[in-house]
């Protein structure tokens, strides 16, 4: 446990974070002229404001091949933890996580790359392991995709070696099934001496159970229509962590649009998830699902729901209505939110300026 790493352990009851600003077009499949690029200048701005107005984290998406279409939905990424060494240079306050993805970065070098983020940042560099799905990137890397088993098997090593690289100081071999390591050093150790704070969003009952034994964080969906399901999964799930001895905090993920009226923002939600979305990455996505009209009979219905289904949870309305949305994920005993916007940089202001008092007037932010 690592309570004392800054805004993952602070005083706001519920966390608030930005997901998916590494990449262009963030998490929305939409062709829309004012869409998110993901450009330097953008992100370093939009870190900062996030900042000025109190968000506790920002959570990058691990992507190395785009999705075509018109807009080539993904297509212009940025490698995480630079991006988050970046970033943190240029914040004072929040967490800043890379997104990575163990088999593709060596154990060895991956520790330092992350110690280096965390001296930069000062302590506020946080790590979102994952294993990795999209074969085409597999094969663009080079390096085989495991089966799914083994995939967190694979993990459960990566993070068990590193962990030791950041705390041991005499050197160490570590032998286990797939990573044989001889007389292991690695200095300086993360900020403080304490490991960045560790997250995971695996579905699976390997991916759970995995998260359960090494990670600090955990993402599950909310189910809007089922609180008290949700509620019960996270209760469950933190008492199972607890049964070894660990403790772990459930996050959730979204997507927000908040605008002055329900009315405005159900209209542009509507807008850029049907006519405004590129049905031509849609068509990729379903693609390397394995997912074509030839296979599929409902194919239709499913190109439809993939705008919707690929940002998460939907919270959109007026700042009253996205404010309580929010009070309900909290009130399941989720701890924190990692949304995304069409545009994080244009929508941060209005939400700093109308959402962020009504939370804090609903308990669920710390006092300014
Ligand atoms: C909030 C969230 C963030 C994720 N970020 C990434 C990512 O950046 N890159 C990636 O390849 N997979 C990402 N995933 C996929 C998960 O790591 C995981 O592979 C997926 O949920 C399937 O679970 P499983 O691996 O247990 O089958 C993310 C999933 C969620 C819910």
């Amino acid at each position: 446990m690592t309570p004392d790493r800054h805004q993952m352990y602070n005083n706001n009851p519920f966390k608030l974070g930005l997901f998916g600003a590494n990449c262009s077009s963030g998490r929305a499949i939409n062709k829309l002229p004012e869409r998110w690029l993901a450009d330097w200048e953008s992100c370093e701005a939009m870190a900062k404001l996030a900042d000025d107005i109190g968000f506790d984290f920002i959570l990058p998406i691990g992507r190395w091949k785009g999705y075509g279409g018109p807009t080539n939905f993904q297509g212009v990424t940025y490698e995480t933890v630079t991006w988050a060494t970046g970033l943190l240079a240029h914040t004072r306050r929040l967490t800043v996580f890379g997104t990575v993805h163990a088999p593709l970065f060596n154990p060895m070098v991956a520790a330092k790359q992350m110690v280096t983020a965390d001296h930069v940042g000062r302590g506020r560099f946080a790590l979102n392991i994952v294993v990795g799905w999209n074969e085409p990137e597999f094969q663009m890397s080079g390096i085989p995709q495991r089966d799914h088993g083994d995939r967190y098997d694979y993990a459960e090593e990566w993070i068990t070696a590193i962990k030791r690289m950041w705390s041991q100081h005499e050197p160490f071999d570590f032998d286990a099934e797939f990573l044989h390591l001889r007389g292991v050093v690695s200095e300086p150790k993360p900020r403080g001496g304490t490991a960045p704070f560790i997250m995971n969003a695996g579905q699976s009952a390997v991916g759970k159970s995995f998260s359960l034994r090494h990670c600090n964080g955990f993402f599950t969906s909310f189910r809007e229509h089922d609180v008290k399901k949700s509620a019960e999964f996270v209760g469950a799930y933190k008492a199972e962590a607890r049964s070894i001895g660990r403790e772990i905090d459930v996050y959730t993920q979204g997507h927000v649009v908040c605008r002055p009226t329900r009315r405005e923002a159900e209209d542009y939600f509507h807008y850029f998830t049907t006519e405004g979305a590129d049905f031509e990455a849609v068509e990729e996505t379903l693609r390397l699902k394995d997912i074509t009209r030839a296979n599929t009979p409902d194919y239709e219905a499913r190109r439809k729901a993939i705008p919707l289904m690929n940002i998460g949870y939907p919270i959109v309305g007026s700042p009253d209505d996205v404010a309580e949305k929010l009070a309900r994920i909290h009130g399941a005993g989720i701890t924190g939110i990692g949304f995304s916007l069409v545009n994080y940089l244009t929508e941060l202001p209005f939400l700093g300026q109308e959402l962020m008092p009504r939370l804090a007037k609903a308990g669920l932010r710390a006092p300014a």
